[in-house]
């Protein structure tokens, strides 16, 4: 399957997939790599593995339909069948995720459905919970809603900050990532006609 990733950073993530795509049959090939900020690291690793990329500034749009029709346009012409937030740090228009239902997968830093939205270690952190992790989920036009595909959960310790819980979440997040990848990409999870998630284990 042709896979699409939406990129804003470091890509972290986006290596794990990319290394996971190069090691393993996952049934994905990445063959766009899209950030809407120039310069950041994550389009450094993707030139390193030679896979195309484009930088689409959302600065350069209007609003956000416009800016989203550009990304779908882009995706489209690139044939890509599946698309992977990574790191995409912008709220996606309700458009354009009805056009990619089912096709468009998310992780979030956090254990949905708890602590949605932006800070999610800092939040997990001021609720007191002992345990976190991270999500990785079909993407609806709720932020951070959407069926939930695969989690991986991590301890809090007494002495952590916000830095040191985000980068224990990312170890996590490296192991999900990929796994939800090649879950979707064979077919064995997919989103059925009554909306609700259909497995083939
Ligand atoms: C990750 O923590 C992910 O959960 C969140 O954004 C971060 C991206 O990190 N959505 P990276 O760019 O993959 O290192």
């Amino acid at each position: 399957m042709r896979i699409g990733v939406l990129i804003s950073g470091s890509g972290t993530n986006l290596q794990a997939l990319i290394d996971g795509t190069q090691t393993a049959d996952l049934g994905a090939e990445i063959v766009l790599v899209i950030s809407n900020k120039d310069n950041v690291e994550g389009l450094r690793r993707a030139e390193r593995a030679n896979i195309p990329t484009k930088v689409i500034s959302h600065k350069a749009y209007p609003n956000r339909e416009d800016f989203d029709r550009a990304l779908h346009n882009e995706l489209v012409y690139a044939g890509v069948e599946l698309i992977c937030l990574a790191g995409f740090m912008r709220i996606l228009t309700g458009e354009f995720t009805a056009k990619w239902k089912g096709k468009l997968i998310n992780i979030h830093p956090a254990l949905l459905p708890l602590f949605k939205g932006t800070h999610a270690q800092k939040q997990a952190l001021e609720a007191g919970v002992r345990i976190s992790g991270c999500t990785v989920h079909f993407v609806e036009e709720a932020v951070d809603g959407g069926h939930i595909i695969t989690q991986e959960a991590v301890p809090i310790e007494l002495d952590d900050t916000e830095e040191t819980l985000t980068e224990r979440i990312k170890t996590a997040e490296h192991k999900a990532f990929p796994r939800a990848l090649e879950w979707v990409a064979k077919g064995k999870v997919r989103i059925g006609e009554d909306n609700k998630l259909v497995w083939k284990l």
